[in-house]
This record gives C-alpha cells, structure tokens and sequence, in this order.
C-alpha cells in the first residue's frame, strides 16, 4: 500500500517493487484495528559488515509464538536485498516463504524456531536519512518510527521487546570506532586492516530504539556518579574538529542525570552513556538505549558559535533525551497512537528541568508562545488531530507540535489537578507498574488515578478531542450582597471528524486582585472559610458560575495564571484594566499575557487602520504601559524582555478572520518604529545598562537578551545613530548572541551597514555549517524586497544543499514560515517556489518535504487570489506521479 519512491530504490527487492503498486491510494492505519503481536522475539544476534554501498546485515531471531497456531510470521521490510533466509539452520528456498511489498511471510512455523537472515543495504544511497545512513563519511542510524526495517526484516513494531547483541565489523583506518547500544563485551583486529566490536544491551528494548554508529570520530570523556554510587562513562563523539565544542553538553547531560535523581528519583540503569552528534539529521534527536543520536545542531555550542537560545536549546534537547531513559525508554509505547505517553511527558519533564535551571516565570512564557504559534495553528487547521491520533497514513507525519507540546501541557493539566505530590506518587506507580512494559496513555492516566484516589475520566477527553477550546468569561459584581459572580463557559469549534464537542475537565488557576493589586481571600458560596491566595477551579461542565464571597468592591481577576490549560481565554477586560494587570497582577506570567492582551488590542486596531488607509497612531497608554515596563528596574531583565516583545505576525494572523499579511507586517513594524522613537532615550538607557554582560548563566543571558531587544527597537526607529550603534555592537561582539543581535536589528535598516555586516559574517562563517544557517535564515526571513531573488541566491550558495535537513529549514523552512509577505506574495512566486521544492525534496527525503508541505495547508485562512494560488500548488503535489506516503497524507489532507 505504498507509494513511495525515492532515490534510495536501486536495492529495492526485484520482483517486490512497490513502483508496482504506484498508482493505489496509501490506506490509512487506525487505532481501533490495534491487536497484540502474534510473535515475540526473545533475542537478536546482529552482524554488520559496514560498506557504504553493500553493507551485509545478518540477524539470527529468537522467535515464540504469542498466538494461535495458525499464525504466519510476517515481518516487515523496506528497500532490503534478502540474500539467504534459514530457519533452525536448514536453508529456505523461495517457495517456503513469501515476499510481497513491504512484507516477508513464513507459514507452519514451530512453536519457537530460529530464523536467521542476511539482507543487503545501501547506506550511502540512503538520502531519507531513516534506517542506516552515512553522514559525513560516517555511518549512524535512526530508527524511530519505523526504520528499523530499512535495515532487516524484523516485527518492527514498539511492542515487540527483544534483547540485542550487536557485531559490527568494517575497515579500522575509515572506522575506528564503532558503537552500538549497551555494553562493550568484545573487540578486536580482523585481516586485510578489518576490525570488529561486540555490544549487548540487557534491556529488552523495541526496535526503534536500536542504533548503530562506526566512524572517524574523537570522544570528549566524563563521568556520573548516580546516588547509588555507580559509575556512569559519559562521552560525546563528535569529528575531530568540533571537540571544543563539546562543554556545553556534557554539563547539560550530567545536570540532567543529577536533577531526574533529585527530582523524579529516577536513576540511570547502564555503565555507559555515549551521544553522538551528526551533521545530516531529520528531527532533533534520538534517544536509542545508551547511544543517542544528535542533529550536530543540538551538541555543539561554544559562546563565540551558539547564541544563548541555542545554549538553552542544547540543553534542553539534551535533557529530553536523557529523560526518554525511563519515561519512553524502560516504559515504551505500545503503538504508535501512544506516541504522546512518552513524548508529552518527556517534554513536560524536560520544561520542568529547564524551569529550574533558569527563571521559571521566563521558561512559561517561551513555551505558551511556542504552543500558541506553532500548536494551536495545527489544531485549527486541516491537519488537526488528537494528543492521541486515531488514524494515520504515515507515522512521521504524526511528530507534531499537538503530540509533543499539548501532550506536555495535558501531563502539566495533571499535575495541576493533582499537585505536585501526587503527580510524583502517580508517576512512581506508573514506572514501577510498568517498568518493561509497552503501555498506553490510558496506563499512565490509570496511575495517575490509582496513586490519588481520583476521577479523571473526563479528564481523558483531552487525549481524544482535538481542537483548542475557548473560555468564555465575564464577572460581575455586586455591591449590596459583596458578592461576585464569575461565569465561564467552555467550547471547542468541529474539528475533522469531530463534529461534536464534549466538554473538557479543565483547570482555572485564577486569582482576584484589588484595586491595588492585593490576592483577595477567596470564599466560594457555601465554604466556612476564605483561603488566601490564588486557587484552581475544575471546570467539567460547558458552563460554570461561581459566586466569591465577601468582596466588597469591584476586583480584577486573574484568570489561568501560569496558562494553567491549552485554551483560548476571552475576557471582556477594558485597556485600563490590562494596564493595571501589566503592572500589578502578582502571577509573573499573567502580567506578561496583560501586556500581550493590550498589544494585540492595539495591534488590531492598528490593523483595521491600514486596511482601511488611514494614518497609523501611537496609542498613548499602552506606550505609557510600554514604558513603565522598561523603567522597572526591579524587574529581572529577562522577564522585562519578554514583555517588551510584541505578538509575532503569526499569532495576529491567527486571530484575524481573513488574514492579511501586508497589513499585519505594516502594522507591528509602524508599532516597533513607533515605540523606538517614542521611548529612544530609555531604550538607550537600558541598552547602556545592560551591555557587556559577562558569561552564560541565567542573568547574563537575560541582559544580553533585553540589551539586543533594546538595539532593535533603537533601529526601528530608523535613526542613523541606531545604525551607527548597531554596526559598533556587531564589531564588538564577542559572543554570538550579540553578534545576531545586531545582524537582527539591522535588518530593518537597508543600508552599507547592514550589507557589509552580513558580508563579514558570511567570509568569517562560511565554513561552520552551523552558523552559516544563521546567516541563512536571517535572509530568508528579510522582508525587504526581492525576498524571492534573495532565496534563490542561497540555494545557490556552496554552503548550502537541498540534501541536508538543517540547511532546508534555515532557507526554506525559515521564508515559509518566518516571511509571511513574501512567502504569501500576491502573485504565488513564493508558493510556487516552496512546492518546487517540495517535489524536488520527496525524491530525496520524504521526512522533510512533508514538513514544508504543512507551510501550503492553511490556504482556507487567506483572501481568494492567495487561496487559489495554494490550493493550486496543493494539487500539483498532490498529482505528481510517485509521490510519497509522508506528502501525499499531509497534501491531501489539506485539500479535503
Ligand atoms: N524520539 C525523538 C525525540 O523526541 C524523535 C525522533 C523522531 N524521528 C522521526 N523520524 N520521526 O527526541
Ligand atoms: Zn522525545
């Protein structure tokens, strides 16, 4: 049932072609089909004979049945020469099996019987980047979802569990080292300068957690001491040249390894723990047992090469891997519907890490912004779908913002109805529950439930339902009874599929302050007593009202402090109450959303201004609210920065009926120029104040981030001594944070400074892939004219190469979703770009062109001329012949 074609055919099984079989639409794969494995597979001998262009794979499979007897085994299999197949050591001829597409059948097999297989692959040809690959000269693997079977025929499935010993044997000088899961248990010489190693993993594992890497690498080495005194060997294989770049994430593993101890006290289980970064990735990382595979991009990091995001972003990534160790790894999944039980809770783990590594209030605001521009555009578009799927056609496509980012806020939901001890005893019950196991999200939920002695039935809704649903509150309040009412009704727009809505069990963190921005005590009808503080109302039913005792004046509430659910919340508060929430309200994150409220009021009116033709003002409170923000210096710098930063284009064109990207794009850039001319003498104050910062730690990092935004709003402004500052503040840069702080801020201001600085970095960068990919998105994300001339020119650019993914999403990825004017141009140049690229990308790596293709699939948002322009380029992918699984799903799905 596939249709996927691509460059990496030339081994393709004659006779098993799936060309074959070209022209059947891909079938859909449901939930509710699920049934267990009918074989198990014990153990797994593995040998690799390593050559970039005939690698030999021999597997000998210990197999039990798990089912009635007259069961085949069929294992799965893509692009794989089968070359001997054997079972309990008597050879097989073609008539004792069947090979038929993507399936390798054996009927009347014994009870428990041993297969043994030799497959060959093509590593070298394998431009998908799934299955075994070379990078670099280097060969690695990645597995998850479903590559395991691009390497030999196998129950490639997460619940079948098997324990691996893996023989690797290649040439010594091009590969000295050679790596796999677990434990070293052998090595030595082979003739002809050959040699080989031996690694056993104990665990029983899944498929997709198998790795494999040989190589020209150099290992930066530490070690771990867990709290039961084990030894852990820490190393980072990287290529020679990038060693020192290796400190970052090396203490980023071990703060990791010491706070899951602290925090979840949960302990690292083998005697070695290896990452090893490469240059050609798909996705961020992989989390293989003992030997995670990294996108080079989240390794490597030294002040003068990596911003601090993308400190941050390396340590966080680190993190999240080293949390798989248990909460995916010890407890798997048991299809791949549950691929959020290990994703949403390892991402919710590792924004707790990062919270406590930094400032938390900061961390929450970053990921609601990720969650509101990138998650919930998803859950309202074509390809929306539930924190648990319940259909796909391919499984990569199921990696989304919705499985990882709103299941990680769906487990934070938990906690927040459970507090944090009971969110910790009901994970301890789920991890010793099921240690071993492949489970569901129902499991977890179970034990979340069993370990509190609560109801969460409602609750699960959350996994099933997609779509984000609305809150709607108001409040009113009486003087004669001091009473005041709180109403707040839920709802959630159809989604595909789901007409219906149900309503959610949702968390209201809320709080209600006086007029001088005190936390009133809050006393519901029918308590004894008011309690101090905020509190969090459960909301089950599509409407609630509640009426709080003994206030005697009109408060303002504070309502989903900390964004305590993933929903839209409206409450009809006037400017002068967002002013005063700005200022006052004591939850850090609900000042910073007061603020982002008030701009987006004002964002809108600016908006309607523009399309209508009439001239653009300053609205002078919210510059004053502005202001005071920037004058607060009690205020730590990071968090002032946060505020300062106004809803990105993305987010105003979510909340517009028809979007309009020109206007939307006029509108923010008058709004930064106005307030950089407005508010010039204080933006230079605070730029004075907060320049120089020294160091990579939390409060440095904050400075650096509120000085560059200071920089950029001088330069919005368009003054030439904004220019002049600018150009002094890239020439003495000695970070690369300050460094992309001014290429950023001169990009508003066409001009020799901003030509010979984007110059100067490209002759100093053109040979770190890395950073040149700054440079790269930098320009594709200019909205200056000639946008599309712009692009073209960096694909032409020797650093660049449509093969690797890194280099696609710093000038593709970046111009579709970072340059929407131009992206969205009226005359399809940029729509028609993105889906050449698309077609010419399939071929290479379905993976990555599925990815962009998501860029097309919001075209009903848009005016008439552009909506036609991408529902053309939608059907041009989607009638290009040999398409692939991954772009024909997310196409056509968009179109319907
Ligand atoms: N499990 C990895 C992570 O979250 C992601 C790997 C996904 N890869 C893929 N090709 N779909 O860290
Ligand atoms: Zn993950």
């Amino acid at each position: 049932n596939a249709i996927v074609h691509h460059g990496s055919q030339a081994h393709a099984q004659p006779g098993c072609s799936r060309k074959m079989m070209k022209e059947t639409a891909p079938a859909a794969i449901h939930l509710k089909d699920y049934a267990p494995p009918r074989w198990r597979i014990l153990s797994v001998d593995l040998c690799f004979v390593l050559d970039p262009e005939d690698t030999r794979v021999r597997s000998r499979l210990t197999l039990v049945r798990n089912g009635q007897a007259e069961a085949p085994l069929q294992l799965n299999g893509q692009d794989l020469v089968l070359h001997h197949i054997r079972l309990d050591d008597r050879p097989l001829q073609p008539g004792d099996y069947h090979l038929e597409g993507e399936t390798l059948t054996l009927h009347d097999l014994p009870e428990r019987c041993e297969l043994s297989l030799e497959t060959g692959i093509a590593p070298a040809a394998n431009t998908a980047l799934e299955g075994l690959y070379v990078s670099g000269g280097n060969f690695c693997t990645q597995c998850e979802a479903e590559g395991f079977r691009r390497i030999t025929w196998f129950l490639d499935r997460p619940d079948v569990m098997a324990v691996y010993t893996v023989r690797i044997e290649a040439d010594k000088a091009r590969y000295p080292v050679l790596l796999s899961n677990g434990n070293l248990t052998d090595s030595g010489d082979l003739p002809e300068g050959r040699h080989f190693a031996v690694w056993h993993d104990p665990f029983p594992k899944p498929s997709y957690l198998f790795a494999l890497v040989a190589g020209d690498l150099v290992c930066r080495r530490d070690g771990f001491t867990t709290r039961t005194g084990r030894e852990v060997d820490l190393r980072i294989y990287v290529q020679r040249h990038n060693l020192d770049k290796c400190d970052h994430a090396m203490r980023s593993l071990q703060a990791s390894m010491g706070w899951d101890e602290d925090t979840f006290g949960r302990e690292y289980d083998l005697d070695i723990y290896m990452i090893v970064a490469v240059d050609d990735f798909n996705m961020g990382a992989m989390e293989n047992k003992g030997l995670n595979v990294f996108n080079s991009k989240y390794v490597l990091a030294r002040p003068d090469t990596a911003t601090d995001d993308d400190f941050v972003a390396i340590e966080s990534v680190i993190a999240h891997e080293y949390f798989h160790n248990w909460s995916g790894n010890r407890v798997t999944c048991r299809d791949w519907f549950q691929l959020s039980l290990k994703e949403g809770l390892t991402v919710f783990r590792d924004q707790e890490f990062t919270a406590d590594q930094s400032l938390r209030a900061v961390k929450r605001i970053q990921d609601v912004q990720r969650l509101r521009t990138l998650q919930f555009p998803e859950d309202a578009g074509p390809m929306a779908h539930p924190v648990r799927p319940q259909s796909y056609i391919e499984i990569n496509n199921f990696y989304t913002m919705t499985v990882y980012e709103k299941g990680a806020e769906v487990v934070r939901m938990i906690q927040t109805l459970l507090g944090r001890e009971g969110f910790r005893r009901g994970l301890d019950l789920y991890f010793d529950r099921h240690d071993g196991q492949a489970v569901t999200t129902d499991d977890f939920v179970k034990a979340m439930e069993d370990a509190n002695a609560r109801d969460l039935s409602r609750f699960r809704r959350w996994y099933d339902q997609a779509g984000t649903p609305l809150l709607e509150a108001t409040g009113t309040h009486d003087p004669e009874t001091a009473t005041y009412r709180l109403t707040v009704r839920q709802s959630c727009l159809p989604t595909k599929g789901q007409p219906e809505k149900l309503p959610l069990h949702i968390p209201l963190v809320m709080a209600l302050l006086d007029a001088r921005g005190r936390e009133i005590p809050l006393r519901l009808e029918g308590e004894d007593s008011a309690v101090a503080g905020e509190r969090t109302l459960e909301l089950t039913a599509p409407t609630h009202v509640f009426v709080f005792q003994d206030v005697p004046e009109l408060p303002v509430p504070s309502l989903l402090r900390g964004f305590s659910a993933p929903v839209n919340l409206r409450f009809p508060y006037t400017d002068a109450q967002l002013a005063f929430l700005m200022a006052h309200d004591t939850d850090d994150f609900n000042r910073w959303e007061a603020g982002q409220q008030f701009a987006l009021k004002v964002l809108q009116g600016l908006i309607e201004a523009v399309q209508a033709g009439q001239p653009l003002m300053l609205d002078a409170r919210f510059a004053q609210a502005f202001g005071q923000v920037l004058a607060n210096g009690a205020l730590d710098a990071a968090l002032v920065a946060e505020a300062l930063t106004l809803p990105g284009e993305g987010y105003l064109a979510e909340q517009m009926a028809v979007v309009d990207v020109d206007a939307i794009h006029q509108a923010r850039q008058f709004l930064r120029q106005a307030l950089g001319a407005a508010l010039g003498d204080r933006f230079r104050a605070v730029y004075e104040a907060t320049a120089g910062a020294q160091g990579m730690d939390a409060t440095a990092m904050g400075r650096r981030r509120l000085c560059n935004l200071c920089l950029a709003y001088l330069c919005a402004s368009g003054e030439a001594e904004a220019v002049a500052l600018a150009r002094t503040h890239y020439g003495s840069a000695d970070n690369m944070t300050d460094a992309m702080g001014a290429l950023r801020a001169l990009l508003d201001c066409p001009g020799e400074a901003r030509d010979q600085a984007l110059a100067h970095f490209e002759a100093r960068w053109r040979d770190d892939p890395l950073v040149l990919d700054k440079w790269f998105g930098l320009q594709a994300m200019d909205a200056a004219p000639g946008a599309l001339d712009r692009v073209r020119g960096l694909m032409s650019h020797p650093g660049f190469s449509i093969r690797n993914p890194n280099r696609v999403r710093a000038v593709l990825g970046t111009f579709a979703m970072a340059n929407p004017v131009h992206f969205h141009a009226l005359d399809g140049s940029g729509h028609g770009l993105i889906t050449d690229s698309v077609l010419e990308l399939d071929a290479l790596n379905p993976q990555i062109a599925a990815r962009l293709v998501t860029s097309l699939s919001r075209w009903r948002r848009f005016d008439e001329e552009r909506q036609g322009s991408m529902r053309r380029c939608l059907e041009r992918i989607v009638a290009h012949p040999g398409l692939s699984r991954d772009v024909y799903e997310v196409a056509s799905r968009s179109l319907d």
